[in-house]
């Protein structure tokens, strides 16, 4: 729908990004559970704001709790709980705010949904590449034991399916590299991308 405004101009993204004094995008964290997402995020969104971007984290763990909550983890439910964070990402997008999303989005169908939504240009597709031996061997939150031993169903990597992305635009292979070499790594490919000319 578009929208037309008679007296006044709308205030648009750009009025908003130079505000902000940075360029908007929506940085897409995908991996398996335990891959390092969320470390990652929380690292990537305390250097951004130190920097002076203003930033915003989205997590499967919380989204899950709050708009989310009614979602399970069936195929359709994690197609639809991607439809609304991309949604949500488009409008912080349009704020001219930076999100950091850590969500598995475990397939090539999922991820090209939230890639279209947000529009390709804005969309920065990283892939934390840890194998699933690993996650799992980390088990910070217990669940790969749980879905090992039934208690969990249609867990990804388990007995739910994460296909490896095809061409993301950052791959972090997290099981070679502490957490500060993912970091510096990432600061170096998103700097660039969310600096305003000009400032
Ligand atoms: S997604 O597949 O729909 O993208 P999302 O990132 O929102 O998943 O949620 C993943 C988080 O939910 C995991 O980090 C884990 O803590 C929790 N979780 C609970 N059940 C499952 C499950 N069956 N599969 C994957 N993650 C699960």
């Amino acid at each position: 729908m578009n929208l037309v405004y008679t007296h006044e101009l709308p205030v648009g993204r750009a009025e908003k990004e130079k505000r902000l004094k940075q360029k908007a995008c929506v940085i897409w964290m995908t991996g398996l559970s335990g891959s390092g997402k969320t470390t990652l995020g929380l690292g990537l969104e305390k250097e951004l704001f130190r920097l002076g971007y203003f930033v915003q984290l989205l997590d499967g763990d919380l989204v899950r709790r709050g708009i989310n909550s009614n979602l399970s983890f069936s195929e359709a439910d994690r197609v639809e709980n991607i439809r609304r964070i991309a949604e949500v990402s488009r409008l912080f997008l349009e704020s001219g705010i930076i999100t950091i999303n850590c969500f598995i989005s475990p397939t090539n169908e999922i991820r090209s949904m939230a890639r279209q939504i947000i529009g390709p240009e804005d969309f920065i597709e990283v892939y934390m590449n840890a194998p699933l031996s690993i996650c799992e061997e980390r088990d910070s939150k217990g669940l790969y034991a749980k879905a090992r031993k039934g208690e969990i169903h249609q867990f990804t990597g388990i007995d739910s399916p994460f296909e490896i992305p095809d061409n993301p635009e950052l791959e972090l292979k997290t099981f070679e590299m502490p957490i500060q070499g993912t970091l510096n790594k990432a600061l170096a490919f998103i700097l660039p991308k969310i600096k305003l000319n000009n400032y």
